[in-house]
Formats: structure tokens, C-alpha cells, sequence
């Protein structure tokens, strides 16, 4: 016999996009319950990505969550782009007024978790949802397994926050979305390494033999980045033949110490980008990777799921505070501006740095490269779109106060 629950969010996922809905609803008073598949331990070891935009730590700040991340965190106000054996700073804050912050994913996700738990409100770990139920109703439903038990969980809306391979998504009627997708034909080798960063910067390289990227968590932690098949198999990859990869296409004819150390976690991803139009379904909403996925080389990913929440929470807030559906109508409008806008930044910087087999390519790729590390309105553009854009602002938690459910 399964247990009933009621809330007002049922929130899937407990992935930066679902953690940061449930406090941005909290702050205007919103009920939600999150369920997350995976364990706490899990989710707060994932290694993942860890560039941050200013709009993402101001909204970090201005909710009370970036407390550690502004202790911990690494500022960058540039980086460099290497190729034919030079490496060309890009001055981004000099461009943009804007900077950049590096830290961990897994680092914020903790931070997410430990605020989530101190509001008291239901967090449950271990908990998959199996069924997304009614959602073209009034009380969508949510059927999870938690203790070897199913329970159903009544809400007035479901915030799809389970990544590309969750349930909501797929819960969708045939027909009813439209995906987008890209496939590239290449995939990242990363690893975590106990070494110091060597370079203050990161380094984005294009070499004959692939791109690379050199990227750090803090003054001990590096990570780096290979670029390899799709199929690449890790069994190849013996710590000391990607140390070799790494020193030669990271290195210049200026001369680069590449600082190695004992290699902590690797992986290979895929690059891939998709997108779901529209972002939901009647009373199910989707944000972050459940809705769209792109490939890391802009580091958008994290960024682009604060964004949708933003929005989503403001939207929320208002169908409880004013009785208005008019954000939640034009929530998918919303964020698909910036979505769509964010998807050709990441193809663009993806397809300019794999360099092409194609010779014809190749070259376009270097002139590409050569104009934006030499033409200043070139690298303001590309500096404007890499800092990210400003976060569209709808109505902050504090300026709707949350007056119940409309009638
Ligand atoms: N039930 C409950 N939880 C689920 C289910 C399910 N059926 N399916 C997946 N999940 C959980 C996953 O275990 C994961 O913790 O949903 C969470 C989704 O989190 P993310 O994949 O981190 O997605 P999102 O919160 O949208 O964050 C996007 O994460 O992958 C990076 O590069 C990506 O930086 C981007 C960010
Ligand atoms: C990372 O630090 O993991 C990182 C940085 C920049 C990227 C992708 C990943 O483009």
C-alpha cells in the first residue's frame, strides 16, 4: 500500500537546478519536497564541472548561499587560447567588467544540501521517482521509491530537475516536445590531480594532435582535460601516457611546466548539445540538463540551470502571490532566449578548438582563433558570451511574499 504525501513543489533532483529551486522557493515561503536517486555522499562527490559566472555568485550571495564559495573560491579575470604553439591571453574583466569564479560543482552542491537540511524542509536521498502522473491537471503526482516503499506525493506542480537521463523529461506525451540535438565526434578525457595549477589562468588548447584544457579547483587541485574518441576506452589511458598528452599539446614555444601529481578521479564524457522545446509540459517544468545539455567547453552547464531556476522560482512565486500563470506561460519563452544563445556560444567555441581533420577546417579554425586573440571587438564578444550574460532578473524572493494558493 503505498503512502500518500501532498506539497505545492515536488521538485526531482537534487542536482544544483533542484537544490537551488527548493531555497529560492523556500525564500518566498513555497512548499517542496526534493527527491534525489542517488545518495548525499554520491552527489557531493560527482565530480562535474566548476566555472561559475558573476550573475550566478551575485544570486548565490543576494539568497545567503555563497558563503563558503566567496571564502574558497578562485577569481579569474582572464584566460588564454593556445595554438600554433602560442598562447594569447584573453583579458575578459578588462572586456566586460565582469569575472569569473572557479569552484568545484560538487563543492556548491554540498554548500546546496547543507542549506536545503537547515531549512528543515524534505529533502530525501535514495529516493527515485518513477512516475510523473496528471500533469495535464491540477494535481500532478509524483510516484518515488524510498525505503523499499512507493509513495505518491500530490503537488500543483513538478520541477523536472533529474539531468538528461532522468524521468521527467521522458514522462512528456510523444509529440509533445521537440528535441534539438547535436552529437560531436569526439569526447573529454578528464582528470582531478593533486598538483598545483600551472598557470594562474586556464588554458584552452588547440593542437594538431586534439584540444586540451588546462583548468584548476585550487592552489593543490588541477584539472585537465583531453580531448579523445567518443568510444575512447580509460583502460588506454595509464596515468603517465595522459601526463605525456597533456605536456605536448599544452606546450609552447615560450616553454610550459606542466606540474603533475598523483591523478584522483578521471573520466570520459561525451560532448553533446540538445535542447527541449518547450521546456515542459502543463504542469511539469524542466530546468538544467533534463532540459537541455551543452558540450563543457563554454562551461555553461551549472550556469544555464541557475538561470532556468531563477526564473522558475520567480514564475512559481508569482502564480502563488498574485494568482498569475502569465510568468509560468512564458517560462519556456523565457529561458529559451538564453538557452538558445548559450547553445551557439558552446558549439561555437566547441567546433573552433577540436581541431577539424578536415585541412580546409583546420585552417578556418586557426583565422577564427588568430582573429579573436587580435581584433578587440572579436575577443569583446567572446568575452561577453564566456563571463555570461546577466541573469534576466525577474521579481527577487524578498518583493513577493507568499500569500497561498490563488483560488
Ligand atoms: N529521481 C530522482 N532523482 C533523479 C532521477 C529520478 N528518477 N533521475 C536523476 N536524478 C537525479 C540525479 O541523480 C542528479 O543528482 O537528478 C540530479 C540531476 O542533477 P544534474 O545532472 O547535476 O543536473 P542539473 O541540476 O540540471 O545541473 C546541471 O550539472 O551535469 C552538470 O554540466 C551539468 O553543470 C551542469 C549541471
Ligand atoms: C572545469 O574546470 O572543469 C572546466 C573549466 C572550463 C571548461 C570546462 C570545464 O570549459
Amino acid at each position: 500500500m503505498s503512502q500518500v504525501g501532498r506539497t505545492q513543489v515536488a521538485i526531482v533532483g537534487a542536482g544544483p537546478a533542484g537544490l537551488l529551486l527548493g531555497h529560492l522557493l523556500h525564500l518566498r515561503g513555497i512548499d517542496s519536497v526534493v527527491l534525489e536517486r542517488q545518495s548525499r555522499e554520491h552527489i557531493e562527490r560527482r565530480i562535474r564541472a566548476g566555472v561559475l559566472e558573476q550573475g550566478t555568485v551575485e544570486l548565490l550571495r543576494e539568497v545567503g548561499l555563497a558563503d563558503r564559495l566567496l571564502r574558497e573560491r578562485l577569481v579569474h579575470r582572464g584566460l588564454e587560447l593556445l595554438f600554433d604553439g602560442e598562447a594569447h591571453r584573453v583579458p575578459l574583466t578588462e572586456l566586460t567588467g565582469r569575472e569569473l569564479t572557479i569552484y568545484g560543482q560538487h563543492e556548491l552542491v554540498k554548500d546546496l544540501v547543507a542549506a536545503r537540511l537547515a531549512t528543515g524542509r524534505p529533502l530525501l536521498f535514495e529516493a527515485p521517482a518513477v512516475a510523473l502522473a496528471g500533469l495535464d491537471g491540477t494535481a500532478p503526482e509524483v510516484h518515488y521509491v524510498h525505503n523499499a516503499r512507493t509513495h505518491e506525493l500530490r503537488c500543483d506542480f513538478v520541477a523536472g530537475c533529474d539531468g538528461f537521463h532522468g524521468i521527467s523529461r521522458p514522462s512528456v506525451p510523444d509529440g509533445a516536445l521537440t528535441g534539438y540535438e547535436r552529437e560531436y565526434p569526439y569526447a573529454w578525457l578528464g582528470v582531478l590531480a593533486e598538483a598545483p595549477p600551472s598557470s594562474e589562468e586556464l588554458i584552452y588548447a588547440h593542437h594538431d594532435r586534439g584540444f586540451a584544457l588546462h583548468s584548476m579547483r585550487s592552489p593543490k587541485l588541477t584539472r585537465l582535460y583531453l580531448q579523445v574518441a567518443p568510444d575512447e576506452d580509460l583502460a588506454a589511458w595509464p596515468d603517465e601516457r595522459i601526463w605525456d598528452e597533456l605536456r605536448t599539446r599544452l606546450a609552447r614555444r615560450s616553454g610550459f611546466a606542466l606540474a603533475d601529481g598523483p591523478i584522483v578521479d578521471k573520466g570520459v564524457t561525451a560532448l553533446r548539445s540538445f535542447v527541449a522545446e518547450p521546456l515542459g509540459h502543463g504542469r511539469l517544468f524542466l530546468a538544467g540538463d533534463a532540459a537541455h545539455i551543452v558540450p563543457a567547453t563554454g562551461a555553461k552547464g551549472l550556469n544555464l540551470a541557475v538561470a532556468d531556476v531563477a526564473v522558475l522560482a520567480a514564475a512559481i512565486g508569482e502564480w502563488y502571490s498574485a494568482g498569475s500563470s502569465a510568468a509560468l506561460d512564458a517560462y519556456s519563452a523565457t529561458c529559451l532566449e538564453r538557452v538558445w544563445r548559450v547553445q551557439h556560444f558552446s558549439w561555437w567555441m566547441t567546433s573552433m578548438l577540436h581541431p577539424s581533420p578536415d585541412a580546409f577546417t583546420r585552417r578556418l579554425q586557426l583565422s577564427q582563433l588568430r582573429y579573436l586573440t587580435t581584433s578587440t571587438a572579436a575577443a569583446t564578444s567572446f568575452a561577453e558570451n564566456y563571463v555570461g550574460l546577466p541573469l534576466s532578473r525577474p521579481s527577487s524572493p524578498q518583493s513577493s511574499p507568499h500569500r497561498g494558493a490563488p483560488r
